[in-house]
């Protein structure tokens, strides 16, 4: 099939990549990106649908003859955009809502690892406060514990809790204040690991899986892992800590079991299934699963991707998916992302942004759009992440070089970046 119209949902600097990628295909015709942004609108039409209007999307795909679409968040995945595309016979990429349940619900993913004996942190889960509280009492917490509100939290709801103090505090907040919302109706409590992080995506077609390249990110906002958690300040692949052995092992016991156990009951996994990983002393422990493409791991996979991303993606869906499909350039990608100031608390919006052009002439760069959009010809703010700036190098401290010396060019008022992205695997 070639000349396949593609419509991407999302507006991050994940579907500026998903976008730019596809963009790549000599099978791909028109690209569409609902709602998108400043970045997608160089590689594709921006349409000013929000990604959780599944009606209005599901019609849009329909009057384009849309032969791909590919959803980028959580959410709609977890609100069910596959099953309404299959029921229309749209060709969509990603998992049903029955299967994204392994992101939208952690006390799911826990229950399910535990049957499937996929190796992740020790845990109960409570619905009734009381009931979590007196558990949490009748625990000697020498490492501590973790205390994670069980739905969809934008990456909020978990809380990383040194003493019994704090995590009775985090219950509260959870079950009693409900910061959370209704993503806080269940908590998880669970064994407090330690270990270096890993993000392993790998493709599935519902019956076999196929990895990318491991990669990492950088969650916390300040360098050397301080301040508040964000919704990731930059992201390298591979990491230079991470052998072959460690991805095959984490596909056998982690990736492939979970996608067979979700085939076998009924709910076959199509599209990314990503895998949030703790190196431990007792080998890697999934944290989390997500059902889609990490941001912003992706702005650091997808350019070390050599071959054809639609190709792999309707081989998916084919049943079809194959390991030489998947196939990367050596070297590795560094990706610096450019925050606005105050994020991720509030932060303005509007400010004007320079240098991105002469940034993205460099050599093995790629300036990826988040939170930016045009205002009359003039490039400005429009989100907290604003840019993710990804760099190719043979090495990756070649690679994190070639990134920061791109980002130099780049200034809008109170920028803020960190400045070890690439740097904490030594
Ligand atoms: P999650 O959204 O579940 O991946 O959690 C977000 C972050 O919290 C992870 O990237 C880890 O840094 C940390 N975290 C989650 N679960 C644990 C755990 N069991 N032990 C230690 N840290 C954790
Ligand atoms: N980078 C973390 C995530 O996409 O959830």
């Amino acid at each position: 099939m070639t000349n396949v119209s593609i419509l991407v949902v999302g507006s991050g600097g994940r579907e500026h990549a998903l976008a730019w990628a596809l963009a790549r295909s000599p099978r791909v015709g028109q690209i569409y990106v609902a709602p998108g942004n400043a970045g997608t609108a160089e590689v594709a039409g921006n349409v000013p649908i929000g990604s959780e209007d599944i009606p209005a999307l599901l019609t849009f795909a329909r009057e384009k003859a849309i032969g791909l679409t590919v959803v980028g968040p959580e959410a709609p995945l977890a609100a069910g955009i596959v099953d309404a595309f299959q029921a229309a016979g749209l060709p969509i990429f990603g998992p049903g809502r029955a299967a994204a349940q392994v992101e939208a619900s952690k006390a799911f993913a826990k229950a399910f690892m535990r049957r499937q004996g996929i190796p992740t942190a020790a845990y109960a889960t409570f619905s009734d406060y009381a009931e979590a509280r007196d558990y949490l009492g009748n625990q000697s917490l020498p490492n501590g514990v973790v205390v994670k509100a069980s739905g969809l939290a934008a990456g909020k709801g978990v809380i990383i809790c040194d003493d019994l103090a704090e995590a009775e505090a985090a219950l509260q907040q959870i079950m009693v204040t409900r910061e959370f919302g209704p993503a806080g109706d269940e908590v998880v409590i669970e064994e407090r690991l330690s270990g270096p992080e890993l993000s392993l995506l790998a493709f599935s077609d519902g019956r076999r899986v196929v990895p990318m390249l491991p990669a990492r990110d950088h969650k916390r906002i300040y360098d050397g892992d301080q301040g508040p958690n964000t919704g990731g300040m930059g992201a390298y692949a591979p990491p230079p800590d991470v052998d072959q052995a460690v991805v095959d092992d984490i596909v056998a016991t982690v990736l492939q079991p979970a996608i067979t156990g979700l085939a076998e009951q009924g709910t076959p996994y199509v599209g990314v299934l990503y895998a949030g990983l703790m190196l431990t002393a007792d080998g890697p422990k999934v944290l989390e699963f997500n059902c889609r493409f990490g941001d912003p791991e992706t702005q650091a996979i997808l350019p070390m991707l050599e071959s054809d991303l639609a190709e792999i993606m309707l081989a998916c869906l084919d049943g079809q998916l194959r390991p030489d499909l998947v196939r990367c350039r050596p070297g590795a990608c560094a990706t610096v992302v450019l925050a606005a100031p105050g994020y991720p608390g509030h932060y303005p919006k509007g400010l004007p942004i320079s240098g991105v052009a002469e940034a993205a002439q460099l050599e093995h760069i790629t300036v990826f759009h988040a939170g930016a959009a045009w205002d009359d010809g003039q490039l400005i703010t429009s989100g907290g992440r604003v840019l993710a700036v990804s760099a190719w190098g043979e090495e990756l401290p070649a690679a994190a070089a070639r990134a920061y010396a791109a980002v130099a060019h780049i200034h809008f008022e109170g920028a803020h970046y960190r400045r070890d992205i690439a740097g904490s695997w030594r």
